[in-house]
Formats: C-alpha cells, structure tokens, sequence
C-alpha cells in the first residue's frame, strides 16, 4: 500500500499467521454455479482483503442495521435477526481484539465477516444475513460510511490547525513583516495578516468538506446488485439506524456513483495545495537568506554529513506529499470515466485512492499544526525586512493622490524618485524635501514623515487590510467560523 509509510493507517487487525487454509465448511460465497475455485493468481490478483479489512466495523454496522431491518419488515423470522446481530458483534469483538483469523477464501471484508459469521451460527441463520443485499450495495454503503467519519475527521484537523494559526495571529497582529508579489518585498504587512490568509483558505476547505457531507449522506443499501430486489425491503430503516439523512433514488447509479469519493479526494487535493504553500513559505522562512522563522530542535532533521545543518524535512515531505493526494484524485476520475452502468470491478480500486488521500491529508494537517506551534517566529527580522522605506513608495503615491494627484502621474513621479535614491545610495526616506519638490511641486514636509510602517499600516482601514482595526476584527470573525465549524462537528461525527 503506498500510504502505509508516514501516514498512520487504521487497518483491521493483521491475521495473526498467513491466511489460514478455508476450512471444509466455509465455501466461497458465490460458489455454487462454479466447478472449482479460481486460481491462485486470479484469487491473488482480484482480492481487495489487504486494502478494504479496514472497513469492519461500517460493514458490521451496515450488516446489523440489514439484519434488524430483515426482521422487523418480516422478511426473515426475528430470532434470527437478533441471532445475526449478536454473531456480528461477535465477529466485530475478534476484529478488535485481533483475535479474528481471515481464511484463504476471504475475498473481502464482505465475505470474511459473512464467513465467519456462518461458521458461529451455522447456515441455516448465517445464510440470511446476505438476503436481499448484494456486495455492490453493501460496499457503496460502506465507503459512505467511511466518507461520513473522513469528512469530520479531516474537518477536524482542519479545524485544529486553523486554531493553531490563531493563536500565532493574535499574538503577531502588530509585527511587522513584508508582503511580497512575485516574492519580491511590496508593502508592509502583520504577520498576524499573514498567518490569516491560511486561516481563510482552511476556512474554504472546511466549508467544501461540509458541502461533500450533504451528498455523502444518502444510504443506498437497498439497491442491490443493480436493480434493488423484489423483497420488501424497508431502507428507511435501515437509513434511520445508520443515520443517514435520506436514501438513493435510483439503483443504477446508487451502486456505481462513487461522486462523493471524487469530492472527499478533490477537497483533500485543495487541502494539500495549502499546507504544500505554507510548508514552502516554512522552508523559505526558515533559511539563513530570510532568517524569518527557526524550527524547534524536535521539529527539525540533521544531515548525515553536515554537521551544521538543520533540515527542515517534515515542511519539505508535507510539500512532497501533495502529490500523491493530486496523483489519487486523478486515479479516481480515470477510472470512473470509462465504466458503463452499473457495477463494475474496476471500483474495487476506489478504497486505495480514497484511503490514501483522507491519510495523508489527516496526516499533513496534524504534523504542520504541532510544527508551527513549536516554531519561532524571528519578528525582529521581519520587521526589518519589512521596515524597507522602499516598501512604502505606494504609500508616497497614494499622498499625492489625496493632494489631487492622478495616480499613474504620481505613480511615474514615485518611480523617479526612487530612481534618483538609488542613484545616490540612499533609501527612499532620505530623500530630503527640496529633492522631493524638484520631482513635484505638490509635496510638502508631511511626504518625510510617510516612512514609518506602523503608521503605514494604521492608514489601511478597508475591510480585508491588514491595519490595527480591520485586523482585529478578522481575528474575532476567523475565531467565530472555527466555533461554528466545531459545533458542526460535534453534531454531525459518527462513529460505526
Ligand atoms: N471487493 C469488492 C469491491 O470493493 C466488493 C464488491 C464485489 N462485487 C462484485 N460484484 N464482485 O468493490
């Protein structure tokens, strides 16, 4: 599996040895119309155990939600559903515990939990769990309900990273640092607007995670193989047990549609963009060329050969690692966009993409949170940085401009006096005022007094500007969206 390193995987339990051989009484599932089994190579080639093993506990909660449902709609009798229910939580106590042994015939998480499930209660009451149901509804409703739990778990994190970034914003509201476009020096800003920005494109990521939700959250056991079944079935039920919000209106798609993976992965994609952007300003910041920001020690790598070096490497792989979330969602609409209706094996490959992008997402957002958090920002660098009088000829401009100036006119006079600065070695703000009447005769002595980037700052009072007020209250605004986003959380997690 290409997530397994440096991003935790949740996996059912390991089988303790090898898979064991298929006991004589667990035949495959779909045995009967067969001569024999497959071949090993095909058994080996076509099985998605290894990957999907995880999902045991959606697929036993989907399959006690199926079971109660076959009993109270009077479609099995209800000793038996209740003697499907107490085997699947069996079966779910040996997955937890680890003490669960997958056979050689176990395809799937599917079959392993219905295998196992025949051999406790025997044929007879094992054999109806399956009725009515068919593996192409049974794993669509199991990817939702992996989906549902991503979706809070990755708004989490997101959440508590957005929290992070807050607190570092409050903290850094008044320090002055540059703002750059095609990362040159521009204009004075806070770092506290800085760090906002990320706040806001989170925001953004939460906001697209929550929409994903909305789509996720139909149920779409019921439908079958492709075309539902001609028993009674009561998927409101079952939808209500597992609390979903409505059901799947057509079978066909129902079982195919996998469009709330693409959105997960596709938001996970957005996601990454973001943390690969600020893990490249952390590189950036934290050389000796910009000197912005020192990493803790147990935040940072040596070299093997360097003895001087310290690496920024968890900013670099959470950069580095942006690229597979890109690479599973591509993988995912490949293989989506040549299949025919309805069911088709090629979804099998599903899981891998979706499992590894919520992964390594998960993953990146929680590493960069507790990085930054241990991180230190060298403000007085910053500041002198962005203490540069060049950074403020737009301020200059824009006086000019109150004093009825067009700006492309004092665009051009600023330029000219910037040009003549340097001709003469000086900074911008030594330019003494005859020098600055020679270029226009609107200045007067007030233009000396323009080169201080607090007082810059203080004049940019529109809201989105990083000036004391409209700052202040992009702080109060960003910790009321993470309140909301928490309270979204707390009502909608679920946990199977
Ligand atoms: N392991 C399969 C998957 O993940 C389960 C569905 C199998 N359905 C089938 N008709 N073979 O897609």
């Amino acid at each position: 599996m290409p997530d397994a390193r440096g991003s935790k995987e949740q996996l059912a339990p390991e089988p303790r040895a090898a898979k064991a051989a298929s006991p004589e009484r667990a035949p495959r599932l779909w045995g009967g119309r067969f001569a024999g089994g497959p071949a090993r190579a095909v058994q080996e080639f076509t099985d998605s155990l290894p990957v999907d093993r995880r999902l045991y506990r959606q697929d036993i909660a989907g399959s006690v939600a199926h079971a109660r449902m076959l009993g109270v709609a009077g479609i099995i009798p209800v000793a038996d559903a209740q003697a499907l229910v107490r085997g699947l939580a069996q079966v779910r106590k040996e997955m937890d515990s680890g003490a669960f042994v997958f056979v050689e015939t176990d395809e799937d998480v599917h079959t392993a939990v219905e295998r196992r499930l025949h051999e406790l209660l025997g044929p007879e009451v094992g054999g109806r769990l399956h009725t009515g149901r068919s593996r192409n509804d049974q794993v669509a409703l199991d990817l939702r309900l992996y989906a549902k739990g991503a979706i809070t778990d990755i708004g989490g994190a997101v959440t508590r990273l957005q929290a992070a970034l807050l607190k570092l914003a409050h903290q850094h509201q008044a320090d002055v640092m540059p703002a750059y476009t095609h990362l040159q020096r521009a204009q004075p800003t806070t770092l506290g607007h800085h760090l906002l920005a990320y706040v806001a494109m989170l925001q953004r990521d939460f906001d697209r995670l929550q929409d994903a939700h909305d789509r996720t959250d139909i149920m779409p056991l019921g439908s079958g193989a492709a075309t539902g079944s001609s028993l009674p079935l009561r998927r409101d039920l079952v939808a209500q047990e597992l609390d979903f919000t409505s059901i799947s209106q057509n079978s066909l798609d129902a079982v195919s549609d996998r469009d709330f993976a693409v959105e997960l992965m596709a938001a996970c994609a957005l996601v990454m963009v973001h943390l690969s952007r600020l893990a490249e300003e952390v590189v950036l910041w934290s050389t000796s060329e910009f000197g912005f920001l020192e990493l803790s020690d147990d935040y940072a790598t040596g070299s093997s050969l360097m003895p001087q070096k310290k690496n920024p490497d968890v900013p670099e792989l959470v950069r580095g690692r942006a690229g597979r979330v890109f690479g599973h969602l591509t993988a995912m609409l490949t293989t989506l966009k040549g299949l025919p209706l309805a069911y088709n094996r090629d979804l099998q490959e599903d899981k891998e993409a979706l499992f590894g992008s919520v992964d390594t997402t998960g993953a990146c957002l929680d590493i960069t949170a507790r990085m930054l958090a241990r991180a230190t920002f060298r403000t007085d660098a910053m500041a002198a940085a962005g203490g540069d009088p060049a950074l403020l000829a737009t301020e200059v401009a824009e006086y000019l401009v109150r004093r009825g100036v067009p700006f492309r006119e004092a665009h051009d006079v600023v330029g000219r006096a910037v040009r003549r600065a340097q001709q003469r070695r000086v900074p911008l703000s030594e330019l003494t005022l005859e020098q600055w009447q020679s270029l226009h005769d609107a200045f007067d002595a007030e233009v000396l007094e323009l080169f201080d980037p607090a007082r810059a700052l203080a004049r940019r009072e529109a809201a989105g500007s990083p000036g004391p007020r409209p700052l202040r209250r992009a702080l109060a605004r960003a910790a009321v969206a993470i309140k909301r986003n928490q309270e979204w959380l707390k009502a909608n997690r679920t946990a199977p």
